[in-house]
């Protein structure tokens, strides 16, 4: 298993062996993450950051992973500073980051615009989420959560909620948990539900994914509820943007419905889907999901840029 100078554009370019490798291996990176070791592992490595997206969790825990692995960055995380604004293709763009770094890290609103990018970068690129295609990081830094908190991935009854049609996260996800044999029931409101191709995905690994529009009745048997936000920047009209909103929340009164040791995820950013009130209780992950983006990165990075493992 040979992780040397790849390029992470979809979870779908991992064996299940190579992922359960990775979570082992990001494990390891806990106390690293946390400032309790110190390593000048990826020392004089380079990562450049280029966000063409907003993004709060997942460029500041990049960078947090490269800094924490004795790496630099460099990069952006808004386009309009750039020479994106006098015209630039996004592939010169790149072609400049690849001369000037180790390893790319890129988001944008394309779908395949990270693919495009490893056409051209000699450097490996890794997709930070593309549009509404994958988000393969997050999906590593899922599945991590689940396994460290739930102690196995197969059999988990998990409930997907949100915005199923433009969510990356639950696309990315999805596939996954199918690799892993958890049972899905994907939760949204009628005109978000998942595309067609994703059921596909889960039923090559012999899943059949429930689909409701009923949270109250899915939540009964949830194991893990994995909550999305409403991709509002994806919807081509803001009509349709303000009939969905608002259409699920997760509260204190659901949770009345739900298993004692339920766990609730979510990629974040939460807009008004879990109320903060839950924040408090036993079930509430999504932060400790959002600190497990450190070590997961961490491992993906020495993997890709180390030549040896830590
Ligand atoms: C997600 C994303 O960008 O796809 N955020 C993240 O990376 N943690 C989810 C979202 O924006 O709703």
């Amino acid at each position: 298993m040979d992780f040397r100078q790849r390029d992470i554009i979809s979870i779908k370019d991992f064996s299940k062996e190579e992922i359960v490798s990775i979570l082992e291996y990001a494990k390891r990176m806990v106390p690293y993450a946390k400032g309790q070791k110190q390593t000048t592992h990826l020392d004089q490595k380079i990562l450049a950051t280029l966000f063409f997206e907003p993004s709060t969790r997942t460029r500041l825990s990049f960078e947090s992973a490269m800094h924490r692995l004795g790496g630099r960055v460099i990069g952006f995380s808004d386009p309009s500073g750039t020479s994106q604004k006098k015209g630039e293709s996004l592939a010169d763009t790149i072609r400049m980051a690849d001369a000037y770094s180790d390893a790319i890290v890129i988001r944008h609103p394309q779908e395949g615009a990270a693919r495009l990018a490893a056409e051209f970068s000699d450097v490996p690129v890794l997709n930070a989420g593309d549009g509404a295609g994958q988000h393969p990081t997050q999906c590593l830094l899922d599945l991590f959560t689940i396994l460290t908190e739930k102690k196995k991935i197969q059999g988990n009854n998990v409930v997907l909620l949100g915005d199923l049609k433009y969510g990356r996260t639950v696309h990315s996800l999805a596939y996954a948990l199918s690799l892993f044999k958890a049972n899905l029931t994907f939760v949204s409101p009628e005109t978000l539900k998942m595309p067609k191709e994703v059921f596909a995905e889960c039923k090559q690994f012999g899943v059949e994914p429930a689909s409701t529009t009923n949270l109250e009745k899915a939540i009964k048997d949830a194991d893990v509820l994995y909550a999305t936000r409403i991709q509002k920047e994806r919807f081509p009209d803001a009509e349709e943007y303000n009939r969905v909103v608002g259409s699920y929340k997760v509260d204190l009164p659901l949770l009345q419905q739900a298993k004692e040791d339920l766990i609730i995820m979510h990629p974040l950013p939460r807009v008004v889907e879990i109320d903060p009130q839950v924040d408090a209780t036993r079930h509430a992950r999504y932060f400790i999901q959002a600190f497990n983006g450190v070590p997961v990165r961490m491992a993906l990075l020495s993997l890709i840029l180390g030549g040896k493992k830590l």
